[in-house]
């Protein structure tokens, strides 16, 4: 990346990262605690990234209103993780005991609202359009939540409702990230809908090479324990594509419904790795790189649009 361009990321990343840190302090320790967690687990602060990286192509930009949106973005997403570990009865989360079996289910969602609570304190200070712009945006993630955990209507096809659910829970909010960059640097509204559109693609792009590694990898990469998604019974693109396969018969047989045997879980992880469902879903995951950089060709050339251009060949390569 451009030297001067990653000194504007680094310098944004840190003061994010403080800003962080300074929003769980409470004068109740154990809530500060339990947030601090997550915050302290890692993560790649990817949708923070997204706003900075969004926040180079505007006239001017407002530095600490975006360094504040890369923050209640950052906010929005952990508190979200809280609850879905909670909901997926997930195990690890970056690198670490997730909260809900550190502490308990209870605790867990308890520090998700608490942290949702301070990004919208956070948002006040943006106005009226960015508080209404998360809300909008939280209430599309929690819908895709929703239809994941209710699964395809009778009749509905399985692999257009699996890309709705990403584009509703992970697409968005990523998609948000990149607009509020947009917005506070006074970009032109046709640069903040290309970034928008940009993230939102890449966003889903995101969260299929994310369900390509709950498959392929071991957890000392992805920081997670592989197969959550076929303990809870969430039947991800590459198994879609797997069980499309008619010769597929014993792996059909395992993800009829959610598996909680650790043999069983190892068997159909087995058996998907080496199904044709991996390499279509990596094509598939090819094709959004190359629909979100038809939006990036809209941008003006800069080494924000190079930064970016690098983040959609990173979304692809990470599961390959
Ligand atoms: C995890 O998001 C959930 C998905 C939407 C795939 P990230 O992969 O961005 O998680 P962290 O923030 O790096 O832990
Ligand atoms: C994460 O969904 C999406 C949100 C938290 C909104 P997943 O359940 O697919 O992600 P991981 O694999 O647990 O990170
Ligand atoms: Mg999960
Ligand atoms: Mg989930």
């Amino acid at each position: 990346m451009d030297p001067v361009l990653t000194e504007v990321v680094q310098d944004g990343l840190a003061e994010v990262e403080r800003n962080l840190h300074d929003v769980v302090q409470n004068e109740f320790h154990p809530v500060t605690e339990t947030s601090l967690h997550l915050v302290e687990a890692g993560g790649k602060r990817i949708r923070p990234l997204f706003t900075l990286l969004a926040s180079q192509f505007g006239a001017e930009w407002d530095r600490e209103k975006v360094i504040k949106a890369a923050t209640v973005v950052e906010l929005t997403h952990l508190a979200t993780l809280y609850h879905d570990d909670v909901m997926d009865e997930a195990t690890m989360r970056r690198g670490a005991v997730s909260a809900n079996v550190k502490w308990d289910n209870s605790i867990a969602i308890l520090t998700g609202d608490f942290l949702f609570a301070h990004a919208s304190r956070l948002t006040a200070d943006l106005g009226t359009d960015a508080a209404r712009i998360i809300a909008e945006t939280f209430s599309i993630l929690v819908t895709g939540q929703m239809r994941e955990t209710v699964g395809p209507q009778p009749g509905e096809d399985p692999i257009a409702h699996y890309l709705r659910v990403i584009g509703e829970k992970t697409g968005v909010l990523i998609a948000t990230a990149a607009r509020f960059g947009g917005m506070f640097s006074d970009a032109t509204e046709e640069q903040t809908d290309a970034l928008r559109r940009y993230a939102e693609v890449i966003g889903a792009a995101f969260q299929i090479s994310d369900d390509v590694i709950d498959i392929a990898s071991p957890s000392v990469q992805s920081g997670k324990t592989p197969g959550t998604d076929l303990r809870e019974g969430v039947k991800t693109l590459p198994m879609l594509y797997a069980l499309a396969d008619p010769a597929e018969t014993r792996l059909a047989e395992l993800l009829a419904g959610p598996i909680t045997d650790d043999e069983l879980v190892d068997e159909a992880l087995a058996l998907l790795r080496k199904s044709s469902g991996m390499d279509k879903a990596r094509e598939i995951l090819d094709e959004y790189a190359d629909r979100a950089r038809a939006e990036l060709d809209k941008l003006p050339p800069c080494a924000a649009r190079d930064a970016l251009d690098d983040l959609a060949t990173y979304v692809v390569a990470r599961s390959h």
